[in-house]
């Protein structure tokens, strides 16, 4: 219906940050909010969807619009809960800022500061977006998103490519990370790329609008 596209379809979206434990007092993380991903997450239920929310440690309540929450802290703990349930959902939004890499092995016991060089080693942590764009079922469709910050839309197509997308949402690192606002371009494969700016619910609802137009 006109207010209501999404109504049967069910929508997966990660998001926030991801937390890599180097012990068990400290981790490696990044300054996402998670705001854009639980945006997104509310406006798809106002739209209709049944939603699933994964999130990473944000200071955000726990929505009270979605259907299922999972709270995850690693980038290895949020691909499982993705693999999960990835197959049973229509349109899969890899929102979340997970971490690249995390340390390979994470210490059982505090590390004293014994030592004036410390040196950490870092693995490389699973993909989810590339996982989930490499084995989508038929029909399904996948959004990543792309913090840049320079030659954002070729970054992004690139991005879209490699992961096998079918749309990337594109920003400006600078400018997203904890503002209520947002200036994107939508990245896709074979349509005229499109700037939106505004309010991160605004974009989200342009963003799912354009999704429904590909389902
Ligand atoms: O490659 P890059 O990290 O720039 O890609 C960002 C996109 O990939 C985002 O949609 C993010 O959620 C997703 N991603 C992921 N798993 C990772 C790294 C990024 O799902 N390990």
């Amino acid at each position: 219906t006109e207010e209501k596209p999404l109504l049967g379809k069910k929508v997966l979206i990660t998001a926030g940050p991801t937390r890599e434990a180097i012990d068990p007092v400290r981790y490696i993380s990044n300054h996402s909010s998670g705001k854009m991903g639980y945006a997104i997450a509310k406006i798809a239920k106002r739209l209709g969807a049944q939603v699933c929310l994964v999130s990473g440690p944000t200071c955000l309540q726990i929505p009270y619009y979605t259907d299922s929450y999972v709270s995850v802290e690693s980038a290895k703990e949020m691909f499982e809960a993705v693999l999960e349930k990835y197959k049973e959902y229509d349109i899969l939004i890899m929102c979340a800022a997970v971490a690249d890499y995390s340390p390979t092995q994470s210490a059982q016991e505090k590390i004293k500061k014994t030592q004036d060089k410390l040196i950490l080693e870092l693995s490389k942590n699973p993909d989810i977006l590339e996982f989930v764009g490499k084995n989508k079922l038929p029909g399904q469709v996948v959004v990543g998103f792309a913090a840049e910050t320079q030659n954002i839309v070729e970054n992004a197509y690139e991005k879209l490519m490699k992961k096998n997308a079918d749309v990337i949402v594109a920003n400006d690192a600078r400018k997203a990370m904890g503002s209520d606002e947002n200036q994107v371009y939508l990245v896709f494969r074979d349509k005229p790329t499109i700037m939106v700016e505004g309010k991160k619910e605004e974009v989200a609802k342009e963003l799912l609008k354009r999704v429904c137009e590909l389902l």
